[in-house]
């Protein structure tokens, strides 16, 4: 196995399970595929012919709405063969192990797994267990509090788009960064890109202890952080990953931390709002925010069909 075990040995992408250490020009890469897909959505063709014949396995042993959905979306795009495996009714009910469940869908001629699981770590013990198979590709859809790559990409997408440039960006990452594998993946790419200015924002509680080796400001004061920013992601209370109280009440929160417009008048006029979802309101995020005219929440999703899209394609030229 090499250092970055989601590259082969030539350097090309085999499996896409962290944003961490990607090369910039891979990234890059991403997102100008990505770029043709979007265009080719616009001239209305439905299909490309690019994954004609594979088979396309969605294995996610967490709930999902956006990730799962347009995964299967952006593999029929491609003319896959997409086969989504339902968890609870599967024999890993049963106790099977994941390993096994792997090698019975490797047995099944699988071509490519995307993965969702609580337990950080797990896309990658896959992909370490699948290495003799070098048609087969595993996709990180979020592991844990670790890393979501997929939903990074398509954050950097939207940025992109928006703002066409990093290399002058202010971009504020707010609220429960310590559980969340959303915010790990875009402040990776983001630095990777150039973007010269990456804030998090939140209570200590809810930062990573040394978050600032990440290449990062941190601030605590929401009006100190958000002023100036070009962009703004907020990211959702992730209570299921919490270990104990970490804050007095979600009210509490959303005084210090939840993003109003009398907040969001601190940052540029032209500032995007983003969220990868779910959102919760109230909490993180007021609803004349959420839905008014610099929020480009909705349009993240759609450009996750396109990034997606990328990723799969790529990586299954790469074999
Ligand atoms: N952003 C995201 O991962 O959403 P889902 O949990 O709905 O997939």
């Amino acid at each position: 196995m090499n250092r970055n075990p989601q590259l082969s040995e030539r350097g090309e992408l085999q499996h896409l399970l962290t944003v961490e250490g990607l090369p910039r020009e891979v990234l890059l890469h991403i997102l100008d595929t990505a770029g043709s897909f979007v265009g080719i959505t616009e001239r209305d063709v439905k299909k490309v012919p690019l994954l004609r014949g594979k088979s396309v396995f969605n294995l996610f042993f967490e709930n999902s709405t956006r990730t799962r959905t347009t995964f299967e979306i952006a593999a029929k795009r491609l003319s896959a063969d997409v086969i989504n495996l339902n968890i609870n009714t599967s024999s890993a009910a049963k106790g099977e192990s994941l390993l096994d469940t792997i090698d019975n869908l490797s047995a099944m001629h699988a071509d490519m797994f995307i993965v969702r699981h609580a337990s950080s770590g797990a896309p990658h013990l896959i992909a370490r267990h699948v290495a003799g198979h070098p048609h087969l590709h595993v996709v990180n859809a979020g592991d844990g509090r670790h890393a979501h790559p997929t939903q990074g990409l398509l954050d950097l997408y939207t940025i992109r788009h928006y703002k066409q440039d990093f290399s002058r960006l202010s971009v504020a990452v707010v609220g429960d960064v310590l559980h969340s594998r959303v915010a790990r993946s875009l402040i990776h790419g983001l630095t990777t890109l150039g973007t010269p200015d990456v804030r998090v924002i939140g209570p200590k509680t809810l930062l990573p202890a040394g978050v600032e080796r990440l290449g990062v400001r941190v601030f605590h004061d929401m009006g100190e952080g958000l002023r100036g920013c070009d962009a703004v992601v907020m990211l959702r209370l992730q209570n299921e990953r919490m270990k104990g109280p970490l804050l007095p009440s979600a009210q509490e929160f959303f005084k210090s931390y939840g993003l109003t417009p009398e907040k969001l008048a601190l940052a540029k006029p032209d500032a995007i709002v983003m969220h990868p979802g779910p959102m919760n309101r109230g909490v993180e995020i007021d609803s004349a925010v959420a839905d008014g005219p610099r929020s480009v929440i909705l349009p993240q999703v759609t450009f996750g069909i396109a990034v997606r899209m990328a990723v799969m394609a790529i990586l299954a030229g790469n074999r």
